[in-house]
């Protein structure tokens, strides 16, 4: 598949039948759209450019939290439910999480852009595979239990969990 033809808009992502998953993907789509016009925004002048940069690592310090949170709630109800492909959904969550922390240290180092936005493909080439497999399939089997279908419900239901 070609890095150049997916798109940052919201119809490009493919639909899950569990529209809280759907509203998480937007979200993030939209929190590494707004990271790549940060990035595309260079500035000549240095101090600028050094403010311009710490927004940048705002944004993936956001962007990296906004995808732990999303995994984490997706594994939680895959282990609720019992879906018998939590352990390879949960290993490619795993995975994609250990690349953007690696991603986000390179970062801190080098203030590399061209890096950032090489990687930035890759994620959106990842995100359109895995939500077109592992989520859509895991949408589908959640589907049929009385999941509440909003984020701050089922994230009150995870917090009590964890006690
Ligand atoms: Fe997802
Ligand atoms: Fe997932």
């Amino acid at each position: 598949m070609s890095t150049t033809d997916l798109s940052f808009a919201a119809t490009s992502l493919p639909a899950v039948a569990l529209s809280f998953m759907n509203e998480v993907h937007h979200e993030e789509l939209n929190l590494v759209h707004e990271l790549l016009a940060q990035l595309d925004a260079e500035q000549t002048d240095e101090s600028v450019n050094k403010a311009a940069n710490e927004a940048i690592s705002a944004q993936l310090a956001q962007w990296l939290a906004h995808t732990q949170a999303h995994f984490e709630r997706e594994n939680f109800l895959m282990q609720t439910y019992h879906f018998f492909a939590y352990p390879l959904h949960a290993a490619e969550h795993e995975l994609a999480l250990q690349q953007l922390s690696a991603v986000q240290s390179a970062w801190e180092q080098s203030t590399d852009r061209a890096t950032l936005r090489a990687y930035i493909q890759t994620w959106r080439n990842w995100l359109q595979q895995h939500i077109s497999t592992m989520d859509f399939v895991t949408a589908q089997f959640l589907s049929q239990f009385p999941i509440p279908n909003n984020l701050k419900e089922i994230d009150q239901l995870r917090e009590h969990e964890d006690c």
